[in-house]
């Protein structure tokens, strides 16, 4: 039983073997000259060898980045750029000469058929699946010029710097080369001209690429005198789109220190003066939070934005401080120690008085001088002004030294937008 099964198994594979080899000799003869060279010169080829004669040669590979896509993850680090990675070189086993085939000069071939130098991206971020590979449909120059373009992702680690967030610009940078040869085996170079073109690119949400910057290493290192590693190193330089961050928090964050510093102008009778300051002082804490949102909290640096806002709202709490202290000052009715009345007139009378200039309004001392009627008295009034002069000479204090120090913090903090 098991021998007969054999036996009908080889004749089967037997008859199938010779009817596929049974090509029509019509056929046979329309072999044109394409399949002829394809045949020639695959016939002993093995793709998996430099191809090169002299073992001790280098494939020279010169590299064309096209940029065509960007994106970037400044919350997870990682940066993944889409390209037509351009590569030629030259293979020493797949030249021919054109007048005995027809005059072909250019032949097209799958990439898995030829040896493809492995390009590898030194700083990938491993979670993300990167073949190495090239599966593509390549070119062949009657010299054996060979011109692959594939399309590949990449995608690498890049530390971002968010101090000046959101007007920040990042450096990402991918290092290529391959991961085993030596660069007297397989020699990455650019493109004499144009190694990264930009032309046909789109951004990605949120980044704008500046600039890619090519830069060939040639890696030497002290190890290995007579070898070398050399790496294709790219700086892409990325701008965020920062009119979306800008108008959620750093002109609203304007907005809010002139309210604080405008609040100082009122006078401190009036109730609208504290509520400015205390809606001022909740906006601070809104935009604190808002900015925590936004940006990686575990960042190396912290935005100088976050900075900004953390002392403007340590100023707000001591404007309202101020209002609540200057109050109390002017609702006083004893007499004011003589200090502060010599102090009064001393910048009242001096060129002191043209940088007082909230005059809080003493008819509130007129008011309480009809009221209680025994107190109608000359000196007293003067007191009580005195009082409410100091105040003002406080509160003008105050006030230049606040639009001094958030000249200071805006000068030190806030990023232009270049
Ligand atoms: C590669 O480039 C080097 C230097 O430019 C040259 O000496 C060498 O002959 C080239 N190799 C091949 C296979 O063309
Ligand atoms: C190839 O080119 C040569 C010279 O241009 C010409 O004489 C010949 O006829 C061409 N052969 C074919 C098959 O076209
Ligand atoms: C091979 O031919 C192409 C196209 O004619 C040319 O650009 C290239 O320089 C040639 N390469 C060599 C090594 O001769
Ligand atoms: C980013 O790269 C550009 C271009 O190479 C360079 O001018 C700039 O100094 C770099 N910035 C940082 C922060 O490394
Ligand atoms: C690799 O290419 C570079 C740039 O063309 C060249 O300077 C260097 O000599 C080459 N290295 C080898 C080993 O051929
Ligand atoms: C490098 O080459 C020199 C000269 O050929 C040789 O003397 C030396 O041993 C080599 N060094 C290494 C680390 O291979």
């Amino acid at each position: 039983m098991f021998a007969h099964t054999l036996t009908v198994l080889s004749l089967f594979y037997c008859f199938h073997y010779i009817s596929g080899n049974d090509c029509p000799d019509d056929r046979k003869a329309a072999e044109h000259a394409e399949a002829q060279l394809h045949n020639d010169l695959f016939c002993a080829y093995d793709y998996t060898f430099r191809p090169v004669k002299d073992h001790r040669s280098a494939v020279n590979i010169s590299v064309r980045f096209a940029i065509k896509y960007i994106s970037f993850d400044a919350l997870e680090e990682t940066f993944s750029v889409h390209s037509w990675v351009a590569m030629k070189w030259k293979d020493e086993y797949l030249s021919w000469d054109p007048s005995k085939y027809g005059n072909i000069t250019e032949m097209q071939v799958e990439s898995h058929l030829i040896w493809t130098p492995k390009m590898s991206l030194f700083n990938a971020d491993a979670a993300v699946y990167q073949a190495e590979d090239i599966y593509t449909t390549c070119l062949l120059n009657n010299n054996g010029t060979v011109t692959c373009v594939p399309h590949v992702p990449h995608s690498g680690i890049c530390r971002t710097s968010l101090k000046y967030w959101p007007y920040d610009k990042q450096n990402c940078t991918m290092y290529f080369g391959s991961w085993m040869h030596t660069g007297e085996q397989v020699n990455f170079t650019f493109f004499k001209s144009r190694p990264v073109i930009t032309d046909d690119y789109q951004n990605g949400p949120g980044w704008k690429l500046l600039n890619v910057v090519p830069d060939r290493l040639p890696g030497h290192y002290k190890c290995c005198p007579n070898v070398t590693y050399p790496m294709l190193k790219y700086v892409f330089v990325l701008k965020r789109e920062s009119a979306g961050p800008a108008a959620i928090i750093v002109v609203p964050s304007i907005v809010i220190v002139i309210m604080t510093t405008v609040s100082l102008l009122l006078d401190v009778k009036d109730i609208s003066r504290l509520s400015l300051q205390c809606f001022s002082l909740f906006g601070h804490f809104v935009f604190i939070t808002e900015i925590g949102y936004n940006i990686p909290k575990h960042s190396a640096d912290t935005p100088v934005i976050l900075l900004f806002i953390r002392d403007s709202m340590i100023l707000c709490l001591m404007s309202i401080l101020l209002t609540l202290l200057l109050s109390s000052l002017r609702k006083r009715l004893e007499p004011a120690p003589l200090w502060m009345g010599s102090l009064t007139r001393l910048v009242t009378s001096g060129p002191g008085k043209y940088v007082v200039f909230t005059e809080f309004d003493p008819s509130d001392t007129s008011d309480k001088k009809t009221l209680t009627e025994n107190d109608v008295n000359e000196d007293s009034s003067r007191k009580s002004s005195d009082w409410i002069m100091f105040a003002n000479i406080v509160n003008s204090i105050v006030f230049i030294i606040f639009v001094l120090i958030y000249v200071i913090l805006l000068g030190v903090y806030i990023p232009q937008d270049s």
